[in-house]
């Protein structure tokens, strides 16, 4: 392992660019770029589509052992495939919105995910983005960013993704609901909540563009990079 590379940890709520600015680290500094989102979604399709109740516990662990998930590179995009088949598109649609909050608070299903995340960053150099990545996942990554944004940017945020993709039959106030009751359900639940960890660095980019935004995160990273480098910070 590259002593010098660093963990980082991008949490926060709903729909606040906490892949955008992942993923743009990740490129910046040669990292790979990991969406633990999209893996919590990937089950919640595998779930709907194989009528698994969350509250059955045995068709929940069963499910789990027959789920794989593994990012690719497609035309220079990073995509999510569950068993094999490309679904980046599917678990972005409302369908999986409206359900994964509730998947994700199952304990089987996160125990799952964390291990795999935890696989996937073993060796540093990674920039993963979720709820309880600096809290759970990684909690001695170097550096932990905790983004926030008003709902109303959100929203708007998030209508402008469907708009770009086509989709135009999705109204503000169904988004924003979507958003709010996912932040409610992920940061009351039992197991690991989404909530700032305590040495994380708070991120309001409401008002940021995504360039000020990787800016300022970038410096911070480097500045990190540095002193690991020159033996200032051990983990
Ligand atoms: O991109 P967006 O903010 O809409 O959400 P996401 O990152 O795709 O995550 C979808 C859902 O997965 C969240 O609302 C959480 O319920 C769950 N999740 C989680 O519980 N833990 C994570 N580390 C990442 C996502």
């Amino acid at each position: 392992m590259e002593t010098s590379k660093i963990t980082i940890a991008v949490d926060g709520f709903a729909a606040c660019g906490k892949s955008t600015l992942a993923k743009a680290l990740a490129k910046e500094l040669g990292y790979v770029y990991v969406d633990s989102g999209a893996m919590y979604r990937a089950v919640t399709l595998y779930f709907l589509d194989h009528h698994i109740s969350i509250e059955d516990a045995d068709a929940v662990e069963e499910a789990l052992k027959n789920i794989t998930i593994h990012f690719e590179n497609v035309n220079g995009q990073n995509h999510t495939f569950l068993n094999g088949k490309n679904v980046e598109e599917a678990i972005r649609s409302m369908r999986v919105s409206n359900f994964v909050s509730p998947v994700a608070t199952v304990s089987a299903v996160r125990r799952a995910m964390v291990e795999l995340q935890q696989e996937m960053g073993a060796k540093g150099g990674i920039a993963m983005d979720g709820r309880d990545i600096g809290t759970v996942v990684f909690k001695a990554a170097e550096l932990k960013l905790f983004l926030t944004a008003s709902i109303e940017e959100r929203t708007r945020r998030r209508l402008v993704e469907w708009e770009g993709k086509g989709i135009t039959d999705i109204s503000a106030k169904e988004v924003e609901k979507n958003l709010s009751t996912r932040d409610l359900i992920d940061s009351t639940r039992a197991d690991s909540p989404l909530c700032q960890a305590e040495d994380a660095i708070e991120i309001d980019n409401s008002l940021l563009t995504p360039t000020e935004q990787l800016e300022f995160a970038l410096q911070l990273s480097k500045d990190i990079i540095e002193k690991k480098a020159t033996g200032l910070v051990t983990n």
